[in-house]
């Protein structure tokens, strides 16, 4: 398939039944301020008298997340993660992405998917950088297209996130960012004005900071001007979530919903707006009349937001998610030995296999935050490996494992096997109370499945999510003798025991605030206790809510001490073994929305494992399980301390374990492509002189995007700096001839290349022929190139296959300051034709008039 810019008009549908004129005419202004307010976390309010219905909306963007309340959830789809999506480069897989996510969240009773994410990379170290597909403006939006149209082909509404440059985590809910006109309107805004302009989004998402000195969910420039006025959006403009501050300039700026509950900036403050005048009841009706506008587009009076969520593990939906995991598995180096690739492994011929790594036994398939979400099951590299290649089945491989290092950020969270519940069930007993007095008496009772608990989500029926408190017991079973270090954050006061005995009181929420939990957790506190493998701890945790805090959870974690021996035994493993298969990377701890990376580099000793491991072993297979880009400074020189095949999927969601398996045995191609530059070293990164905010003298932080247009690699192509793996660089097990390329048609709207592609060798390769544009004589600065279009397809050993590259005029155009609209420069642009960044197969001249 080809991808590229397009024109299409908004998508108009017929729907629904409800009659908006007369249910706008039967509310009165505070039914009208209080409907642009969400009821509880996820629902607006409904008014039936009005024949309005509740709106439910759901996160998003990997899965559809349910209510979610206390740290559980209904398990769903898991799919990869934005980043691995990139890694695709296939706007159609995005498709059915999207349709199955669609249909997801008719079975969670969710009208709204809260997604896609479209920020861009502009940093490798984002803390959401996972989330999101790319540095690629074209790409992400060539993707995020497809995305919205497959979720709302099944009358479910999008919110295209966030609107507008929230692309670091670095105090995000107040952060002014500081971007110039036309570096907005070429990167950050683009992907925002595809989605509604060629996919017809029925809504967006505003961003928590701030773009040049106004908060994005006050911005009229943003919502109303540029969003409907100039893109013709005519959907729903939802603010993050506690990310409104103001009624009015938040109603004049266009921002029709104000979530979560309870209302804090809608509601009775914008009935005192309108009676002081500062915004008309006529604003107010309009804000009100998307609303009713998405209700019947969602059919929201056909399925109710109280419907009981549901959980289907369907095949088809497995099969489908792991083809899009093994379509975004990036193989980056793949040398020989003795001629040979290292990799695919040949399962027939293998009796042992090492496999090592800190993530290979616990599943890390996504980030943490707001896009995580409760899968239907938990594999790991090393259930699926040991199923397909273990002893019994037909390769009957003896299969070692050995974690070799450790990588916690935190204490880590009890896993549900090691909890008892006091009636002997597995998980943590809690007890909801209404107000913060732990002492008072029990109104619900929930199980938590691990020591991960998180209040975010609707309050169980009968608990006030304004002040609560819940009492949470039940039993930790050790596996290790001796000391264990239990840690505790939370975002209100807690105090607890174990075996009737006080180790951490924070009554007085003395512990200063930290990262976690998006700003609103503690630091870690810790106490160390002695203990017996397998003799329970008995647990005793009173808890509540802060007086301030809009988010409420609380980790406790358990920490025996790191065996002296762990790596050396890791190295002698993977000595002892035919072949050995390294998982380093990071988790949802390292990887989180709340707060950057501060380094590139792995977590722990991670590189030192890598290189021990491959010195040990040179069949070793490295996979790099982490959202983002990481130093791999192990990846380079074909000396014997370096990998000599590398892979990644990011985090590729449900199916990770198992598409991980069929790429290292060759029962798939590795089909990705690397959405985003991984530089050799953090410095590197065009953003990196502005990549956190200074601060004025209020502590009011701002952010500048000084690298301008140069995001990715067009700032590492303008600096001339080489990266470790370039942008759009992949390499698959097949091999492929790339023949001359040839401009076919050539129109003053459009361009066609033809790329003749030949497939040699002995397996089919997988292609990406990419499409840069480069302008030889613009009347002004440009990146040296910019990716417009691609073909992705597969060709067989001894056939061949043509690449389209289709260029119409709109790709050549630019932001042009003096005049605020777009212009296409007259003059001589060449078409780029590559296999990635840095691997430029031809340059073609043309003449653009
Ligand atoms: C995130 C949003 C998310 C919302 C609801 C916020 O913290 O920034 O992306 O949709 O929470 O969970």
């Amino acid at each position: 398939m080809t991808a590229a810019l397009s024109d299409a008009g908004l998508i108009c549908q017929d729907h629904g039944v409800i009659d908006i004129d007369a249910a706008l005419a039967s509310l009165s202004l505070s039914d009208k301020c209080r409907l642009v307010a969400g009821r509880t976390t996820w629902e607006t309010c409904a008014f039936p008298e009005a024949g309005i219905p509740a709106i439910k909306m759901s996160d998003g963007p990997t899965g559809i997340r349910g209510e979610g309340h206390g740290g559980g959830g209904t398990p769903g789809v898991a799919v990869p993660a934005g980043i691995t999506l990139g890694a695709t480069w296939d706007p159609a897989l995005l498709r059915e992405i999207g349709s199955l996510l669609g249909l997801e969240a008719r079975r969670k009773s969710a009208h709204v998917l809260l997604g896609p994410n479209v920020n861009l990379h502009r940093t490798p170290v984002g803390g959401r950088t996972f989330e999101c597909y790319s540095e690629d403006p074209e790409l992400t939006a060539a993707l995020a297209t497809e995305y919205v149209r497959g979720v709302q082909s099944h009358d479910v509404a999008v919110t295209v996130k966030h609107f507008v440059c929230n692309d670091t985590e670095i105090e995000r809910m107040t952060v002014n960012v500081q971007v110039d006109d036309r570096t907005l309107r070429e990167l950050y805004l683009r992907p925002f004005e595809a989605t509604v302009r060629d996919a017809g989004a029925w809504g967006v998402m505003s961003a928590y900071n701030q773009l040049n000195g106004e908060f994005c969910a006050h911005h009229r420039g943003l919502l109303t001007d540029i969003l409907r006025t100039e893109w013709g959006f005519d959907g729903f403009v939802v603010s993050d979530w506690f990310g409104v501050h103001d009624a009015t300039p938040a109603a004049n700026a266009g921002l029709n919903i104000e979530m979560p509950a309870p209302v804090r900036v809608y509601g009775d403050k914008l009935v005192a707006s309108v009676e002081r005048g500062e915004v008309t009841e006529a604003q107010v009706d309009s804000l009100v009349r998307d609303i009713l506008v998405l209700a019947q587009r969602v059919r929201a009076d056909e399925r109710s937001a109280h419907d009981p969520e549901e959980s289907v593990d369907d095949p088809a939906e497995r099969a489908l998610t792991r083809r899009a995991a093994v379509s975004g598995t990036v193989l980056l180096r793949n040398e020989s030995i003795d001629g040979t690739p290292v990799l695919p492994f040949d399962a027939a011929t293998l009796t042992s296999v090492a496999v090592i790594g800190p993530n290979a036994t616990i599943d890390r398939s996504m980030g943490g935050g707001s896009a995580s979400l409760v899968p239907f099951g938990h594999r790991t590299l090393l259930d699926a490996i040991t199923d397909r290649i273990g002893p019994g089945t037909s390769t009957n491989a003896a299969i070692t494992f050995e974690a070799g290092v450790r990588i916690d950020r935190l204490t880590p969270v009890a896993p549900r096997r090691q909890l008892v519940q006091p009636n002997g069930e597995p998980g943590l007993h809690i007890e909801y109370i209404n107000g913060r007095d732990w002492t008072g008496d029990t109104v619900v009772e929930q199980t938590a499945p691990s020591s991960m608990v998180r209040f975010f989500g609707s309050t169980p029926a009968g608990i006030d999510p304004r002040g609560f408190a819940t009492r949470i017991t039940g039993s930790f079973v050790p596996d290790t003798d001796g000391p264990l270090v239990i840690g505790v954050v939370s975002t209100g006061p807690f105090i607890i025991d174990i075996d009737g005995t006080t180790i951490i009181d924070d009554t007085q929420m003395e512990l200063p605030r930290s990262e976690e939990f998006f700003g609103y957790g503690s630091v870690e506190a810790t106490a160390t206790v002695v203990c017996t493998a397998g003799v329970p701890l008995e647990l005793n945790l009173r808890w509540a809510t802060s007086e301030k805090n809009g988010f409420a959870a609380l980790r406790v974690g358990f920490r025996s001490p790191e065996p002296a021996d762990l790596m050396d035994r890791a190295v002698a493993a993977a000595a002892a073994a035919d072949i050995a298969i390294i998982m380093v990377g990071t988790n949802d701890e390292w990887e989180t929305e709340g707060f950057d990376r501060t380094t590139m580099d792995l977590p722990g000793r991670q590189n030192e494992l890598v290189r021990r491991i491959v010195a040990a072993n040179p069949r070793t297979a490295v996979i790099v399980n982490a959202g983002s880009p990481v130093t791999m400074d192990w990846a380079d020189a074909a000396d014997d301390r370096s990998a000599r095949a590398v892979l990644t999927s990011f985090f590729a969601g449900q199916e990770q374990a198992e598409s991980l398996v069929d790429v290292l045995l060759g029962d798939a191609d590795p089909g990705g492509r690397l959405p985003t530059t991984i530089p050799v070293r953090l410095a590197d990164h065009p953003a990196y002189l502005h990549h956190r905010p200074d601060h004025d003298s209020a502590g009011n932080g701002t952010q500048v995007y000084g690298e301008g247009l140069f995001i990715g690699y067009r700032g590492y192509d303008a600096r001339d700096i080489a990266p470790r793996f370039a942008f759009g660089h992949g390499l698959s097990y097949g091999s492929a001839s790339w023949g001359d390329a040839v401009i076919t048609s050539e129109s003053a709207d459009s361009i066609t290349v033809e790329v003749p592609v030949a497939g040699i060798g002995s397996r089919a390769a997988t292609v990406v022929v990419q499409g840069y544009i480069a302008a030889i004589d613009a009347p002004c600065i440009r990146p040296p190139k910019e990716l417009k279009t691609w073909d992705k397809f597969v060709v067989e050993p001894g056939a061949s296959e043509t690449a389209q590259l289709k260029f119409p005029r709109s790709v050549f155009r630019r932001w042009d300051t003096a005049t605020s609209d777009w212009v296409v420069d007259a003059g001589e642009y060449e078409l780029v034709i590559a296999a990635s960044a840095t691997d430029i197969r031809q340059r073609l001249r043309v003449t653009i008039k």
